[in-house]
């Protein structure tokens, strides 16, 4: 496993993250449990920063879904980025956190008519219209509201990018955005800007997540490009604002080589002022979402190393405490992961295993394959680069509770998600009456 963000290796031999023991952070908190790297977090907030807007003066929008909490809202709104939320739930973290809505951008394919008048009541900066349905009902929702919405478009560039097919999204056939070959973005537009509650102010698009290919963001900012200079003719309006989506992508395991964001920001800036001038029209202010690229790293994943069943010839399985219930990346798109021995962080692998999570699918394997050092049951297993979309996508498969999030830094860990509970699987349950097994009871406590 490559050493990160604060990772080292203590006198004792045991991985530590932020000043703290993982193994010490096991015993505290048990396990699975999610480890977030404060420092970590906050410089990948503050490249963005740098590269983006201190450099070009574009917007960075934080993309919530890969991880979202009251403590992440706070280190963001720290770090002076803004928020991509998408849907009511996230709306409502948000605002309890009481981040400045006004830095919230609102998407969704399907918001429904409840989520858009709470993006209303929040004031927030801008809602991201998919579709002309949303389109129209919005305008008559912040009608009725005696408000404005200020909106941008969210677009369908027509483009492939190099990634897993469930996280593609700019390509013509998706659920996402208005297409522009069809001409269906164009006559959003000309709707939009005659409706008398929405203040239209540009575009949105989003090719997809874990991109390493600068190539296919230069192409997307000058396709978009393309059509602003395309609007601009034949309407006269000219967008001032282009968000070209998150999707940037990270390490996991051996092979992965990501640019840096320094050269994302460079690519994509750079498309947009070369576009703009070749067609003497301003250039937009360039928005752009990572959600993966900040929290991603920033987590790790600890388990107890339980079951190990070994198939001589065949294969050893490990089994650790968790799964596909706290990380479903593995079985839903084939993700790698690497994992160290927290509690033998200082020793040399010594044989080839694969890692299996608890849940009752034989496709719930968390890594295939890796070289580790020797293990045994009680041994705590640590799996790097868990930040996003692990928490976010965790579920109760089987009814295991979902694991605690603890923020890590300066040898401080606090707790900023609690471990669920056994009641609380059961909390919204409920039992009709006449299924109760002490009837008279359950009908005096109906009452
Ligand atoms: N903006 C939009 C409109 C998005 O749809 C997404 C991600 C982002 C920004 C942030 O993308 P990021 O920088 O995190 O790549 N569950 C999948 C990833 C789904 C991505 C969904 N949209 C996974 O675990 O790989």
């Amino acid at each position: 496993m490559k050493l990160h963000g604060t990772m080292r290796i203590n006198e004792r031999g045991h991985l530590e993250i932020g000043g703290c023991d993982t193994v010490e952070l096991a015993r505290r908190f048990g396990t699975p449990l999610y480890v977030l790297d404060e420092q970590l977090f906050r410089q990948n907030c503050r490249d963005y920063y740098a590269a983006f807007t201190q450099k070009y003066g574009a917007g960075v929008i934080y993309a919530a879904k890969a991880l979202l909490n009251l403590a992440v809202c706070r280190l963001v709104e720290e770090e002076g980025l803004g928020l991509d939320l998408v849907s009511g739930g996230e709306l409502y973290t948000a605002r309890q956190a009481r981040f400045p809505m006004g830095r919230v951008y609102f998407h969704g394919n399907n918001k429904s008519p409840e989520e858009l008048a709470l993006a209303l009541e929040y004031k927030v900066g801008r809602i991201v219209v998919d579709n002309f349905y949303e389109l129209e009902l919005l305008n008559r929702l912040a009608g009725e509201k005696h408000t404005a919405a200020e909106i941008i478009l969210r677009l369908t560039p027509g483009i492939e990018a190099h990634t897993h097919e469930y996280i593609k999204t700019g390509q013509i056939d998706s659920k996402f955005g208005l297409v522009i070959e069809n001409g269906q973005a164009l006559a959003a537009i000309k709707r939009a800007l005659e409706m008398k509650n929405v203040r239209l102010h540009g575009f949105h698009c989003h090719i997809g997540s874990q991109i390493f290919e600068l190539a296919s963001y230069a192409h997307c900012a000058r396709v978009m490009m393309d059509f602003v200079g395309q609007v601009h003719r034949e309407t006269g309006w000219l967008a001032g604002e282009l968000n070209l989506g998150g999707g940037l992508g990270i390490y996991y395991a051996t092979g992965d080589r990501p640019p840096t964001v320094q050269e994302y920001a460079d690519t994509l800036v750079g498309a947009v002022a070369a576009a703009a001038a070749e067609r003497g029209i301003k250039a937009p202010r360039v928005v752009v979402e990572p959600g993966r690229s900040i929290c991603g790293p920033a987590g790790t994943t600890l388990y107890t190393v339980g079951a190990i069943k070994d198939i001589p010839g065949v294969r050893k399985y490990v089994a650790v405490d968790g799964g596909m219930g706290d990380n479903p990346r593995p079985a839903l798109y084939q993700a790698r992961y690497e994992a160290c021995v927290a509690n033998r962080a200082d020793q040399s692998p010594t044989e080839v295993v694969s890692v299996a999570g608890k849940c009752c699918e034989s496709g719930d394997m968390l890594i295939w394959d890796i070289a580790l050092p020797s293990l045994e049951a009680g041994d705590i297993l640590a799996v790097s680069c868990t930040g996003a979309y692990n928490y976010t996508m965790a579920m109760n498969y089987n009814r295991l509770p979902r694991p605690a999030m603890v923020l890590v830094g300066d040898g401080r860990a606090d707790l900023i998600v609690a471990r669920e509970t056994y009641a609380d699987l059961i909390s919204h349950d409920r039992l009709p009456a006449r299924l109760r097994k002490d009837k008279r009871l359950s009908v005096a406590s109906a009452r």
